[in-house]
């Protein structure tokens, strides 16, 4: 079944990697590991950190096998040491079929649903129920489109559609609902396509490599596939996952599936999810009726200690819960208060719920990784810089911090452009070091104008993280 559905693969639409492009992981791609889970020093731009990243190799095993449902990850280390890059390199890994929810733990903040309603919903959303369907499609490489009009000039339009396989070639009588699509589509002579028997929906996978000479004018967009292999009648395997959440949402009578699309769904009443959770366990447990139904879970959970007293008892409920995520956590902080509480804790997280977690420490990165972090961020944001703004950027990501260093780059890549410059120097780096502030030259500034500022409260004890 695997083979089939690599050879019948409907490309992907990749609207969104523009937006992606700027976002502060977007070079990780996966956690670069070999095939024997072994990390590799540089790989799918991730940098070092190599204990952490074979640990995360492990949770990423027994998640793909299922074996790990109602387990709980910390990963926990200083600021800037890639907890949530190396979370999200586990989502990368998992790929599109495994839907990954992450969230930050100020999120369940709101003044519209309770903090646990909002936890509720984010364990729901990351609940999946994965259903897999067989369908069949026409898969070929089109050789002719001949389309009649109707003598009287009114009237539907008929017509035929010649398509072949490197061994069959079959002529199909068209609809005019079909030559519209097809029109729509720009089919021509020389497309390879796909046709969904059921829905009719047809889509274009590329051109065929037998016709790349005769269209030398293309663009060079253009993507060349290979004429299809055997029957023109292919079995197709799709794959509709949907979460616990859509299908509470759909069943609380009061919204109706419409709040999914406003995403007002409010709060939703237990009753619901406790009918809801008893009919996915008893599809489940039937496997054997359901052999295409299957749960995927991931919540991500970063700045966990966000996260009150109150959330942390529903998150140890939830965890044993038959129907629960895997529960990926991230926090920064050492031993300090746990929200809502006076005591004190290691991560700010109860040790009842911290003594059922796999902790995963990260380190922070020698200069050598700074510096190499920093080239796969440049090559990311597209700017070039000289090997000696190269070693002032890695001294000042070692000094400061890793995250500094990399705001530095657009805006010193930019500073560049300004001057005409192609590559940045040393000045455009030094230039934007003194118009923005890292984070202990800002608290420097403060601690000698702290008399002009509004709201001065030094004299009281600073840092309380509540
Ligand atoms: N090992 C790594 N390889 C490549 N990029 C990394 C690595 N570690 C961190 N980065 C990048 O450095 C930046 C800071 O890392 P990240 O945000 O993951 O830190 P963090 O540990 O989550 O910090 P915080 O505790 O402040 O949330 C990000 O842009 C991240 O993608
Ligand atoms: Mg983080």
């Amino acid at each position: 079944a695997m083979k089939q559905m690599a050879t019948t693969k409907v490309p992907e639409v990749r609207d969104i990697t523009r937006i992606e492009r700027i976002g502060a992981h977007s070079h990780i791609r996966g956690l670069g590991l070999d095939d024997a889970l072994e990390p590799r020093q540089v790989s799918q731009g991730m940098v070092g950190q190599l204990a952490s990243r074979r640990a995360a190799g492990l949770i990423l095993e027994m998640i793909k096998d299922g074996h790990i449902a109602g387990r709980a990850v910390l990963i926990a280390g200083q600021p800037g040491t890639g907890k949530t890059a190396i979370a999200m390199g586990i989502a990368q890994s998992l790929g599109t079929d495994t839907p990954f929810t992450a969230m930050a733990g100020s999120e369940i903040f709101s003044l519209e649903m309770s903090k646990t309603e909002a936890l509720s919903q984010a364990f729901r959303k990351a609940i999946g129920v994965r259903i897999k369907e067989e369908t069949e499609i026409i898969e070929g490489e089109v050789v002719e489109i001949q389309i009649d009009r109707p003598a009287t000039g009114t009237g539907a339009k008929v017509g035929k559609l010649t398509l072949k396989t490197t061994e069959m070639e079959t002529i199909y009588d068209l609809g005019s609902k079909m030559i519209e699509s097809l029109s729509k589509e720009r089919v021509q002579a020389g497309d390879v396509i796909t046709i969904d028997k059921a829905t009719g929906k047809i889509s274009k996978l590329g051109r065929s490599f037998t016709r790349a000479r005769d269209y030398d004018a293309m663009g060079a967009q253009t993507q060349f596939v290979q004429c299809p292999e055997g029957e023109l009648q292919k079995r197709k395997e799709v794959v509709h996952t949907v979460s616990l959440h859509e299908i509470d949402v759909i069943n609380s009578r009061t919204q109706g599936f419409l709040a999914l699309f406003s995403g007002d769904t409010g709060e939703i009443k237990s009753e619901v999810r406790e009918q809801i959770n008893a009919k996915v366990l008893s599809l489940v447990m039937d496997l054997k009726s359901f052999p295409g139904l299957d749960l995927i879970y991931v919540l991500f959970i970063d700045e966990v200690h966000m996260l009150d007293m109150e959330c942390f008892s529903f998150l140890n409920r939830a965890l044993e819960s038959d129907l629960s995520p895997v529960l990926i956590m991230a926090t920064n902080r050492g031993i300090t208060r746990i929200r809502g509480t006076n005591y004190q804790s290691p991560h700010g997280i109860p040790i009842d719920l911290l003594d059922r977690l796999l902790i995963i420490a990260t380190s922070p990165y020698t200069e050598k990784e700074t510096r190499q972090i920093l080239k796969i961020r440049c090559e990311e944001e597209d700017v070039e810089l000289s090997e000696e703004a190269h070693t002032v950027l890695t001294r000042i990501g070692q000094e400061t911090s890793l995250r500094y260093a990399i705001q530095l780059i657009s805006t010193a890549g930019l500073v560049c452009r300004k001057r005409r410059g192609t590559e940045v120097q040393v000045e455009d780096i030094k230039r934007v070091y003194s118009l923005f502030l890292d984070e202990s030259r800002s608290s420097q500034y403060m601690k000698e104008y702290q008399d002009s500022f509004l709201f001065n409260e030094t004299t009281q004890p600073t840092m309380d993280t509540s």
